[in-house]
């Protein structure tokens, strides 16, 4: 049967070869130290997603960490935060008791998870507090810029490749607060927005191997 409510990926995507070359070179630039944002848009089930999932699949060497906006009801601010938790699980949650997003949903204890990872012991003390900050309850305009700069700042001081696709990213424009990040970044359509980051330190480092 036809399936058109999940977006498909391995045996079951088909053609779609310019738009996954043009990705592929995008990760590319990623693999060579390129931090870059890139928005994919298109009509309503054309196949955004699914390019996304793909991508993720045929690039096993890169993090990718996909949200949706409309996993927060109404679409807001606080999918920032739930992107810098998804990061921080994707990047440390191998030495985490449990998923930091999970917790924070749940009202665990953060300090007493993040003692347990000796990476996190290792991270400078500015980024180990925007770490723990991901727990405060009232989102600010401070700490939605400490959330929105998380990803790149933590792959960064651990030297990882991270793609980071928003879906579904018009929403932001409609139930946000309209921040000057979130006027700046929200394209009109159907779209999903991928943030790529890697230091330029370690574009150097990857140029040499
Ligand atoms: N490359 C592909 N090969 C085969 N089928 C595809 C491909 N891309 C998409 N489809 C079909 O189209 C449907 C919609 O795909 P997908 O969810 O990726 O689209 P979308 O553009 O993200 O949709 P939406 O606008 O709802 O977010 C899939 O369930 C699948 O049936
Ligand atoms: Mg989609």
């Amino acid at each position: 049967m036809f399936q058109t409510s999940y977006p498909v990926s391995g045996t079951g995507f088909h053609d779609r070869g310019a738009e996954m070359s043009r990705l592929v070179a995008f990760v590319e630039e990623v693999r060579a130290g390129s931090p870059r944002w890139l928005a994919v848009i298109g009509p309503r089930k054309v196949g955004k997603t699914s390019l996304i999932v793909e991508l993720s699949r045929r690039s096993p060497d890169v993090d990718f960490v996909v949200v949706d906006t409309q996993e927060t009801s109404p679409p807001s601010e606080e999918i920032f935060r739930t992107c810098a938790l998804r990061v921080v699980d994707t990047l440390l949650g191998h030495e985490l008791p449990s998923s930091l997003e999970i917790l924070v949903a749940t009202g665990g204890d953060l300090d007493a998870a993040l003692h347990g990872s000796a990476t996190f012991a290792t991270l400078r003390p500015p980024l180990k507090a925007s770490i723990r900050a991901l727990g405060l309850r009232k989102l600010t305009n401070d700490l939605l810029r400490v959330y929105l700069d998380l990803p790149e700042r933590l792959a960064e001081a651990l030297d990882r490749r991270l793609v980071l696709a928003i879906d579904e990213f018009q929403e932001l424009a409609v139930g946000a607060r309209k921040t000057d990040v979130i006027r700046s970044s929200a394209a009109p359509g159907s779209a999903t927005a991928a943030s790529a980051t890697s230091s330029r330190a370690r574009a150097a480092r990857c140029s040499r191997t």
